[in-house]
């Protein structure tokens, strides 16, 4: 996989001020090594005419919010504050096209699950990263299984929180994926329904019509999924939130993925059956290009709000 590897930038944001890089060091102890108690968000910024924008800059930070707030944790810092921080850590590293994780984490001092005595901190990383499943994989389109690995039942891990700790599993999925030679999994809820990627929501096409699962308290609420809802609807396509039985992965004439990191990525196989052509579809390249066009500012007349310019 082309970019698996990490590249590293100068600085990194953390409560307030600007370190170095190498000096981002959490205590082996800490809450978040221990138990995986560390809330994150993935956040993409695009060169645009007028420099780096940040591509719904509030809406992630909002999630982060909305995730801390369900783990009972106190950021510390106003939502602007983050928001700002963002903003400034591009710019101190001097980045274009590239990827914020912002991280609100359980630090060290408490030694069991009790998280009393943990200091919260909160990090923001930014580092260029290119096309998340593989070079070419944008206009390619990759291939995928259904995971042997199924997404947590609603009552047990709140997935609209994004917490570091249900990643665990998400790596079982990719994993089993890369083993098995495919690029990625779909992984069905414990209802056996279609759910969401080990790290990306799924829309699938059958005769022109664009459905996607709906959120069943087993996916996350991805905000490039609802940038797609807006996106396909604007393009003049029917589109749909609906219940998605597994076999219709195996009917659909286009299925493509969502989120930060993988952008709008078609599939052109699920579990080695051809997608439509198995190639990428008209429908997916169509809501591909024009998602393009509006994180590189080319619609800020119709999605205005979406972008938070740098500088
Ligand atoms: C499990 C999971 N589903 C879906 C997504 C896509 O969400 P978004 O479009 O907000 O990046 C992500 C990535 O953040 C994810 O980790």
């Amino acid at each position: 996989m082309g970019s698996a590897a990490l590249t590293e930038s100068e600085w990194i944001w953390k409560d307030g001020e600007v370190i170095p890089w190498h000096d981002a060091q959490v205590h082996l102890m800490s809450l978040a090594v221990q138990f995986g108690s560390s809330i994150f968000e993935g956040i993409r910024a695009y060169d645009t005419p007028k420099g780096p924008a940040v591509f719904r800059l509030k809406e992630h930070i909002r999630r982060l919010y909305d995730s801390c707030a369900i783990y009972r944790m106190d950021v510390g810092h106003e939502p602007s504050t983050v928001e700002q921080a963002c903003l400034e850590i591009i710019r101190r590293n001097g980045l274009h096209d590239c990827y914020l994780r912002p991280m609100v984490l359980r630090g060290y001092g408490a030694a069991g699950l009790n998280p009393e005595g943990s200091p919260i901190e909160t990090y923001i990383p930014a580092w260029p990263w290119g096309t998340y499943l593989g070079e070419g994989a944008l206009e390619a389109g990759v291939d995928v299984c259904v995971s042997s690995w199924l997404r947590a039942h609603p009552d047990t891990f709140p997935v609209r929180a994004k917490a570091a700790g249900h990643y665990v599993s998400a790596q079982l999925m990719k994993m089993e994926a890369l083993v098995n030679g495919y690029a990625e999994a779909i992984a069905l809820g414990p209802g056996g329904l279609v759910s969401e990627g080990s790290g990306q929501n799924v829309f699938l096409v059958r005769d022109g019509r664009i459905v996607t699962p709906l959120l069943d308290g087993t996916s996350l609420r991805g905000i490039t999924r609802d940038a797609i809802l807006h996106i396909a609807a604007e393009l003049g396509y029917e589109v749909r939130e609906e219940l998605v039985a597994r076999e219709s992965l195996y009917t659909a004439d286009e299925i493509f993925f969502t989120g930060t990191a993988s952008e709008v990525t078609p599939v052109r196989s699920v579990d080695r059956i051809s997608v439509g052509q198995g190639k990428a579809g008209p429908v997916t390249m169509a809501v591909q290009k024009r998602f393009m066009e509006v994180v590189r500012g080319g619609a800020d007349d119709v999605y205005g709000d979406w972008l938070t310019y740098v500088e």
